[in-house]
């Protein structure tokens, strides 16, 4: 075969490559460029053809550049690429680097392959916007179906306090004031419907006690009150299945902790409690006593603001008492 016409051809090939192609001596001096590269990095042939590689780049990036040529140059069989972005023809191209050593390892040039790689960028950057507009969706029927299973479970709660008039409301009320210590604390935040649904769900549990403890119309026993005492682990266990981010359930499981660790179902104490039951401790201590009960008047709001002065720092945490007081003495709680 005619060694001379081989060499032609791959001189035509690389000419008419769709990538550009710009091929350096040992010591990066340009001594060859195709249409390509004219084309790619918008350079002239006859421009470049002689100077040094570094030369092509702007001052601000000759450092990095000589450090990548240094590192090919003595790594044989290594390639590196860069990606660079045309802002103003909106294409990206991908510049690979490659040494080219001879057979006794001896550095004989450099190559650098530019490709358009516009369209796979472009598709890369659709599936990413595609997957994120999915998971939005997703995340927003999720958040439509919790909130569903959520008012389902408010539903039942209040079937549940319905039945008996001296309890009527009592978790609608809880919440209400619930929301108002934390908007006062927090404002609205991510967390404003998860402490309301606590709020309304707190005391769902009572659903698995017995109507004559629940319902029953003088004061508890011991026995009883041990019994009714699990309502607050009961609802958590109901609620926890439903919660899959466990939101909700903590703040309704701990709901009657005290501050001094004396409460129950697992004597937590101080900020162990979650921050949402410790505003619920205090809303529904609130309400239960400014509601009458079948043994007793309902209590004034004198008296019940005693009360709870009186629990600050055994039952109730100090510094949400002190955000209960400012709103009660303002009249934002009656
Ligand atoms: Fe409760």
């Amino acid at each position: 075969m005619n060694e001379e016409w081989v060499q032609r051809l791959y001189g035509l090939l690389l000419q008419q490559m769709k990538d550009g192609i710009i091929l350096s001596d040992a010591d990066g001096n340009i001594v060859f460029v195709n249409d390509a590269a004219e084309q790619i990095r918008k350079i002239k042939r006859d421009e470049k053809i002689g100077k040094n590689m570094l030369d092509c780049h702007q001052e601000s990036s000759r450092e990095k550049v000589t450090r990548a040529l240094q590192y090919l140059k003595t790594h044989e069989g290594s390639v590196f690429s860069r990606m660079v972005t045309d802002s103003i023809n909106d294409k990206y191209y991908e510049n690979v680097y490659t040494p080219v050593f001879d057979e006794e390892h001896t550095l004989q040039g450099i190559a650098v392959l530019s490709r358009d790689i516009t369209e796979r960028r472009k598709a890369e950057e659709n599936k990413a916007a595609y997957q994120r507009a999915q998971e939005i969706a997703h995340e927003a029927i999720r958040e439509q179906f919790h909130g569903l299973i959520m008012t389902s479970m408010e539903m039942l709660a209040n079937l549940l306090e319905a039945r008996d008039v001296y309890t009527n409301g009592h978790s609608k009320r809880v919440c209400d004031i619930t929301t108002k210590i934390y908007e006062q604390i927090y404002g609205i935040n991510e967390h404003y419907l998860d402490i309301q649904w606590a709020a309304k769900l707190h005391d769902i549990g009572k659903i698995c006690i017995p109507d004559a403890i629940v319902h029953k119309p003088g004061r508890l026993t011991t026995d009883e009150y041990e019994v009714i005492k699990q309502h607050s682990k009961l609802a958590g266990d109901i609620i926890r299945p439903l919660d899959p981010g466990s939101r909700i359930w903590p703040i309704i499981r701990y709901h009657h902790e005290r501050y001094d660790g004396n409460g129950y179902p697992d004597r937590k104490k101080g900020k162990e409690i979650p921050e949402g039951s410790r505003i619920i401790s205090i809303a529904d201590a609130y309400d239960a006593m400014r509601s009458c009960r079948p043994y007793r008047e309902a209590m004034s709001f004198e008296q019940c603001l005693d009360e709870i002065k009186r629990n600050i720092g055994t039952q109730f945490d100090p510094e949400i008492s002190e955000v209960f007081f400012e709103l009660a003495n303002t009249g934002s709680i009656d």
